[in-house]
């Protein structure tokens, strides 16, 4: 008998389907959506055709024929697995160039490459801190730092978001032990920025390490793409722990560590989340110097950007239509209850916008909200079309 056909078979699916239904009644269950075709603005789903205004690709790289073309003649000379660990046989030419040219790029000393985002974060928390020192993080950092710190063992202290008397406060309590204060430079689902300036003077202040992750900052602001950080003017003495990720703005897969070359050397021995998982191809790391040239030699994608995000707030206040709070490529409408988010963005699909519903836990209770991203490959007639569907589905619900 299957759990499927004839209801739950053994206890556990019987479990998982308790926890199905009580998603199901909060307006909580997630669905994947298959995508078709090359990643752009105009996709396929299901055979419909969409805009999408949910993509982090925010220069319009992902299908760029020139980063396509670096992992398809490096994947022909260099297969495509890495076939082990980075410390095994995993590390490669391609590898060791795209560290050297982010490093450049960022003005680092050095740069790791890591498999993903998510695993360069635990690998930066759970290698600085743990048990006896602290880690305290702005409330709103993205999922993957928090559990980085819970995996740390350090105290873990969250401050409310940007509140920097708040992060005083915590500061203060410093006893022994190592103090790591760790923020989103741009936020994921707010798309504000960090007051990395005030932060780093109370981290130098109070002796802590500054860490920021960068992954929405990074190619997209800053002097030439270098971040939030950059565009603070701060440098590594400010905040010497930098990591980035290469799957948004750099269109590829893959994330990074910046900093000393005394911190990539302490990663590369201590950090288990980069020693013990496969390299990522080497084809990929191609891929992403493909893409750092673009980020470095095309300002132009960066005004585009620019130009398209000042558009679209100008249209919503048009249109009475409230945005939070940005002026990065993520534009949040906040809508409050699941339900009518859900409702919200199905009417939008049903008219060819692609715009997902963030939900709980991403985001707090009572903040669901539609995270409209914006790319340098975006028109700003599909944006109009955008705020004028969304005035009209926002009318029905
Ligand atoms: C702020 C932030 N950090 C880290 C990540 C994880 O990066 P990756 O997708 O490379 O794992 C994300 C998003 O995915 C993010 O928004």
């Amino acid at each position: 008998m299957t759990g499927s056909q004839d209801g739950p078979a053994n206890d556990l699916d019987q479990w998982l389907a308790g926890c199905g239904s009580h998603r199901q009644t909060q307006y909580l269950e997630r669905e994947r959506r298959v995508l078709s075709g090359n990643h752009a603005v105009e996709i396929q789903a299901g055979g419909q055709p969409l805009l999408n205004f949910s993509s982090n690709d925010y220069l319009g790289l992902a299908s760029h024929p020139e980063l396509v073309a670096a992992l398809n003649n490096t994947a022909r000379s260099n297969g495509v697995g890495s076939g082990a660990s980075a410390l095994v046989t995993g590390y490669r030419e391609e590898h060791r160039l795209l560290e050297q040219e982010l490093a450049e790029f960022l003005q680092r000393e050095k740069v790791l490459l890591c498999s993903s985002g998510y695993l360069a974060n635990l690998a930066v928390a759970t290698s600085l801190v743990g048990k006896g020192d602290v880690i305290i993080q702005d409330r709103l950092c993205h999922a993957s730092l928090i559990d980085a710190a819970r995996l740390s063992e350090a105290r873990f202290l969250r401050y409310a978001h940007a509140d920097m008397a708040a992060l005083q406060r915590q500061l203060e309590l410093k006893k022994a032990g190592n103090t790591l204060v760790v923020s989103d430079g741009v936020f994921s689902m707010d798309g504000d920025t960090a007051p990395l300036t005030e932060m780093a003077t109370l981290c130098e202040g109070y002796q802590a390490w500054l860490a920021v992750d960068d992954a929405h900052g990074i190619g997209v602001c800053g002097p030439g793409g270098r971040g939030s950080v950059a565009a603070a003017g701060l440098g590594s003495s400010q905040v010497p722990i930098l990591t980035g990720t290469l799957g948004k703005a750099l269109g590829c897969f893959g994330a990074f560590v910046a900093g000393s070359e005394a911190l990539i050397n302490h990663l590369v021995n201590e950090a288990r989340s980069y020693i013990y998982t496969t390299a990522m191809p080497p084809a990929l790391a191609a891929a992403a110097r493909a893409a750092l040239r673009r980020v470095i030699e095309d300002d132009w994608r960066r005004e585009q950007l620019q130009g398209l995000i000042k558009h679209f707030r100008q249209g919503a206040s048009r249109r009475g239509l409230i945005l939070m709070a940005s002026d990065s490529p993520i534009q949040p409408m906040v809508i409050g209850d699941s339900q009518t988010t859900l409702e919200l963005a199905s009417r939008l699909q049903r008219q060819g916008f692609l715009v997902v519903a963030i939900r709980p836990p991403t985001v707090r209770k009572g903040t669901a909200r539609l995270r409209i991203t914006l790319t340098a490959a975006h028109q700003p007639a599909q944006l109009d079309a955008l705020l004028d569907a969304i005035a009209t589905a926002s009318s029905y619900v």
